[in-house]
């Protein structure tokens, strides 16, 4: 079962920093996710949320700003003094830090009727740093992971379920050809996994951070879990 760090190794250090993704690294993380918008100008950056409220104490949204209104915020003093100071990545500043041993689950989080470009963007980026095989793009936004097949036919796809219904799901993973369901834990189910499995997809469930749940989905036969602490990779 794969172990996918979430958000980087965001249990020990703020979320979609490079101290997250370089402590992912450090503690041996097969797999890192992130989450990507879009600036005003066109900038590809991590982040979470669409504001930066939560983690660099700036109301803005990211699509309302130019990327060098914000490449000076800290992203990090939220989580812990000792990380004050870390920056706002952009999504090329990580495919530069990150060997490319490690997949990379690069989450965007809206499509082009919100960040407009942005998958084509994505599909540039990855084309440029020759990052298709390590690199899996997933989205709730079903139009945007469409638009990223149509760019590139061959790029792989995790299909964000949210509140679709299975049956739909199932059809669009076929339509875009789609590895991976990616489920919440609340909505993993044996039949679920069966169902992913009989059609020849993965099951990626997020958000998993105990060895218990672990161990649950794992005797599941799920393929993968999004967790926030890598050293479940470990634990028995
Ligand atoms: O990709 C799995 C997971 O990251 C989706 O939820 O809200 O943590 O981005 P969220
Ligand atoms: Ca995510």
């Amino acid at each position: 079962m794969l172990v996918i760090a979430h958000r980087g190794a965001s249990g020990h250090a703020p979320e979609n920093t490079m101290a997250a993704f370089l402590r992912a690294l450090a503690m041996g993380a097969p797999a890192i996710e992130l989450d990507v918008h879009q600036t005003l100008d066109h900038e590809l950056v991590v982040a979470h949320d669409d504001d930066l409220k939560r983690c660099g104490r700036d109301k803005r949204r990211i699509k309302n700003v130019h990327w060098d209104d914000v490449s000076g915020l800290d992203v990090g003093a939220w989580f812990g003094k000792e990380f004050t100071g870390e920056r706002l990545p952009r999504l090329e500043d990580v495919y530069d830090i990150l060997p490319p041993s490690v997949e990379l689950h690069v989450e965007i989080k809206r499509g082009s009727s919100v960040y407009p470009g942005i998958e084509e963007r994505v599909v540039d980026l990855i084309h440029k740093r020759g990052a298709s095989a390590r690199t899996v793009v997933s989205s709730f936004d079903h139009a945007a992971l469409y638009s990223v097949r149509s760019l590139d036919e061959k790029v792989r796809i995790g299909y964000l379920l949210g509140l679709t219904t299975l049956q739909t799901a199932f059809r669009e993973m076929k339509d875009i050809d789609a590895e991976s369901l990616n489920l919440s834990v609340r909505q993993t189910l044996a039949r679920t996994v069966k169902a992913a499995h009989d059609r020849e997809r993965k099951i990626l469930v997020y958000t998993v951070n105990t060895p218990v749940e672990r161990d649950r989905l794992l005797k599941l036969g799920v393929d993968g879990i999004f967790c926030n602490y890598p050293e479940l990779n470990l634990w028995r």
